[in-house]
């Protein structure tokens, strides 16, 4: 069922109210420029009026707006309003044209996505033609969700090798990433009288939604420079949490020994559950990366990971490992729902693993991330001197402060209008906070084009700085 609202003098057809707002914000606004209701030219009201009017945050019309950026029906110069672009063809003949390519950002810093022109094509279509050749006749239905025990063992193998993940192949389950997994575990929790969840404040939306989706509430905790404020959980009445603690999402920053401690030590007390999302600690690069949580109390961590952050999320596989006492409950409801991944990703996977394959490409594309991540520090200390880097030790994104007072939404608009592809920080809290800080991705970002991208994301912070002083003066 659509929904059609009247806001800030616009009228949107807000479309099917299960989707996230910001995609359904988009879609309206999308299809309004299309159809000729919004004309070029014409002015968008301020992200944070179009919020306070929809009742939702400021970063889900953001977003939008800065997607309709990106992708062209929407300019955001310096100084003045979100604007309507003049599309010409698009406009008046061709609806469903899509949007050129060289309209995505030429420099996409969205955080997230590993080295795609990096993904082992050749030794992935190798390990695939096997699966698909060997696996028995038998087997070539039903669900992936135990895998075989083969290729269990040899994951279960690999975690304990490179995460010191302490386990028996019983414990894993194989799922389509850790999304789809932190959904079982929630939907468990839901189960057996958990009402609510503690997340990370900021954090990354997918998990977050994942628990609210099956009904918890999310109870937002704070993150200072040694990862989250586990004393905060005493304040309320939360018996699970997801954490990151390798590399907290988005602040970069490491769980402290401290607070590792203390963390499992509340979960015993409060007979609690830690979901450890471990999206990307194989790349870690000023020292060797930080042991799983998971290690030090099997009883109480569910550990979270998958191979969207080393080879690609199309891939499709993810993993739980699961305290022994939970596993029973988990397969017998997700196995009857026939959910997993696929049966030959699994076989596929399990080749790639045992021939070396897989942590060969893990060496090669830290390789990569280490140098392409100095080149970008040293273009931001030459070219963006008035910014502070955090975050920086691991993973495939930093965090890039920009000057207080900064208005990361000019900054984002104008950073897109020259092809560059940026987030706020601020997107992914829950309650905001005045700091002005990009979450800067670098990981499929093209070796020695660093500077470049930095270039133009400067003359972007110069422009919205522009237009701050430019209005304030007019
Ligand atoms: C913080 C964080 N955790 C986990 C994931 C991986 O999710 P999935 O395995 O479902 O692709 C991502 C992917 O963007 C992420 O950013």
């Amino acid at each position: 069922m659509s929904e059609v609202v009247a806001v800030a003098g616009l009228t949107l057809e807000l479309g099917d109210p299960s989707a996230p707002l910001s995609r359904r914000l988009m879609n309206a606004l999308r299809s309004g420029i299309r159809d000729g209701r919004l004309p070029a030219g014409s002015a968008l009201p301020p992200s944070r009026l179009l919020a306070g009017e929809l009742g939702c945050s400021r970063w889900a019309v953001t977003e939008a707006y800065g997607q309709l950026v990106a992708e062209g029906y929407l300019s955001a110069n310096q100084g003045s309003a979100t604007r309507v672009r003049d599309l010409g063809a698009v406009q008046t003949g061709a609806r469903s044209r899509p949007i050129p390519v060289e309209q995505r950002p030429r420099f996409d810093l969205a955080p997230g996505v590993p080295d795609l022109a990096a993904f082992p094509r050749s030794r992935w279509a190798e390990s695939y033609r096997r699966a698909v050749l060997e696996r028995p006749t038998g087997r070539l239905t039903g669900s992936a969700m135990i895998g075989s025990l083969d290729a269990r063992t040899v994951i279960t193998d690999y975690l304990r090798r490179t995460r010191q993940v302490l386990e028996n192949p019983t414990q894993l389950n194989l799922s389509t990433g850790a999304t789809a997994a932190t959904g079982w575990v929630a939907r468990l929790l839901f189960a057996t009288g958990h009402r609510r969840i503690a997340v990370e404040d900021p954090s990354w939306h997918g998990l977050r939604d994942a628990a609210r989706r099956v009904g918890l509430e999310l109870v937002p905790i704070e993150v200072d420079q040694d990862g989250l404020r586990v004393e905060q959980l005493d304040d309320h009445d939360v018996r699970a949490v997801i954490v990151t603690p390798a590399h907290q999402f988005p602040t970069g920053v490491a769980l402290s020994a401290s607070r590792r401690l203390a963390l499992i030590d509340w979960a015993r007390r409060v007979d609690g559950t830690i979901i450890e999302d471990d999206y990307d600690a194989e790349f870690r690069y000023d020292r060797r990366p930080v042991a799983s949580l998971q290690g030090m109390a099997p009883d109480r961590v569910v550990l979270v990971g998958s191979v969207s952050k080393t080879l690609t999320s199309s891939v499709g596989l993810g993993w739980v490992v699961l305290p022994q006492q939970l596993i029973m409950q988990i397969l017998a409801e997700d196995l009857e729902r026939g959910a997993g991944p696929s049966g030959f990703v699994v076989d596929a996977m399990g080749t790639m693993i045992k021939n070396g394959w897989y942590e060969r490409h893990l060496r090669s594309t830290r390789t990569t991330y280490r140098r392409r991540r100095a080149a970008l520090l040293a273009a931001i200390e030459e070219l963006l001197p008035q910014c502070r880097v955090t975050g920086m030790p691991a993973g495939l994104h930093l965090v890039l402060r920009l000057p207080d007072g900064t208005d990361v939404d000019r900054v984002v608009g104008a950073a897109a209008t020259h092809g560059v592809g940026v987030i706020g920080l601020d997107r992914y809290r829950l309650r905001p906070v005045d700091e002005p800080a990009l979450v800067l991705g670098f990981g499929n970002l093209r070796s020695g084009r660093e500077r470049d991208a930095v270039a133009l994301l400067s003359r972007a912070i110069e422009q919205a700085a522009g237009s701050v002083s430019g209005s304030a003066e007019g």
